[in-house]
């Protein structure tokens, strides 16, 4: 089976990660976010990823080297010449997908976590007999999302409404789809959308079915959404394997520190922290609801909380980083600096006190 992954996309509301990383390459709890997404398609039998990408391709095509064989799947790019948004990459990748066209193939949106129930997805798929399947969840605010109108008995889907402006429903499409190949010679090789045209159009023929997933499920495309999923994701971990959490006097909650960590005398640490790779941690230091990047060092008694440390990032000494703040790769705050949901551009040095959210160019 092939699964194509949809990568493009700038990861604008990322940003500034997003302008030292690929959005699928940013971290989510210690791990490439993309790479959650290939080891649960390789799980279920997946032999070949394509990733279709418009945006940094070569730092792409050297993460796909790694883990190609790191996995053992093969992982290929497509790569357009111009945004061809969620539907026209498909149309780009036909040739591959239907070297296997009597099969279905997944397609995954790249910035959203959950259990990834894939395999329950080819069950359901394989019962209803029609064209296409997509995952729905079912969220408190669906009007940034693509909203799905479903019959509850067959899963049948009667509508699908991206982004609605009034209330439809609170069922939402989830950015999970498995498809059979027909679907392609639906697609044209320029810029569509599968939410806007394709979806709207299978379901008409009562061709698109719709599979109802309760798990934790998030779109973790912006810095809240990012700590949110990660605040579920740690849940969930804590119940599938609790081992891989940190555990300790000084650890409250889930808290998930890389091995290669140091953590200093007197530390509080928790709930919902990730720390990564090779990150210093010194003593005193209060870290809640937050994440360390790769390489990041926190200073004597600094406090972050609901906060992104972008990567080789140092907060000084009795610092405080809170509210949403996001810094962006190699920032550093000095000492005693008070950041209050700021947005830090990488590269930068912060002396001064941010008491408004503000983004620091
Ligand atoms: N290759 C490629 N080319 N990928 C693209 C392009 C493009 O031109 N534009 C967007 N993508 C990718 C993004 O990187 C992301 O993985 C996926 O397509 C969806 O784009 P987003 O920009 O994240 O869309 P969204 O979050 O507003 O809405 C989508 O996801 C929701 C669930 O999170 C829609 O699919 C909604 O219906 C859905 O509810
Ligand atoms: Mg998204």
């Amino acid at each position: 089976m092939k699964a194509l992954i949809l990568v493009g996309g700038f990861g604008t509301q990322l940003r500034p990660l997003t302008l030292s990383m690929p959005k699928p390459l940013v971290d989510f709890a210690n791990k490439p976010m993309i790479l959650h997404q290939i080891e649960a398609l390789k799980a279920i039998g997946v032999t070949e990823v394509i990733l279709a990408i418009n945006y940094q391709p070569q730092v792409m095509l050297r993460f796909l080297e790694e883990f190609e064989s790191r996995l053992g799947i093969k992982i290929t790019c497509s790569q357009e010449n111009e945004p061809l948004g969620t539907a026209g990459p498909l149309a780009l990748a036909k040739e591959k997908l239907l070297q296997e066209a009597e099969k279905p193939f997944f397609v995954l949106n790249s910035d959203i976590t959950c259990e990834y129930p894939l395999k329950e997805m080819l069950d359901f798929h394989n019962a209803h007999g029609g064209e296409a399947s997509i995952m729905v969840t079912k969220v408190a605010e669906p009007s940034k999302y693509g909203v799905v109108v479903l019959d509850d008995n067959s899963g049948r889907v009667k509508k699908f409404v991206e982004k609605p402006t009034v209330f439809v429903d609170n069922k939402i499409n989830a950015g999970i789809y498995l498809l059979n190949t027909s679907v392609l010679n639906r697609i044209p090789l320029s810029p569509s959308s599968l939410e806007q045209q394709v979806f709207p159009a299978i379901a008409k023929e009562g061709r698109l079915y719709a599979m109802i997933y309760d798990g934790f499920w998030m779109d973790v495309g912006q810095p809240k959404d990012y700590l949110a999923g990660l605040r579920l994701y740690l849940d969930d971990l804590r119940r599938k394997s609790s081992l891989d959490l940190a555990i300790g006097h000084n650890i409250i909650g889930n808290v998930l520190i890389d091995e290669s960590a140091k953590i200093g005398e007197g530390c509080l640490i928790g709930p919902d922290v990730v720390i990564g790779p090779n990150c210093v941690i010194e003593s005193g230091v209060r870290l809640s609801s937050c994440t360390l990047m790769k390489g990041v060092q926190v200073k004597r008694s600094a406090h972050v909380s609901g906060s992104i440390i972008g990567w080789h990032s140092t907060v000084g000494e009795s610092a405080q980083v809170s509210s949403m703040a996001v810094l962006g790769e190699d920032v550093h705050v000095g000492e005693t600096v008070f950041l209050n949901g700021v947005v830090v551009l990488p590269h930068k040095e912060i002396r001064s006190h941010f008491v408004k959210p503000e983004i620091v160019m």
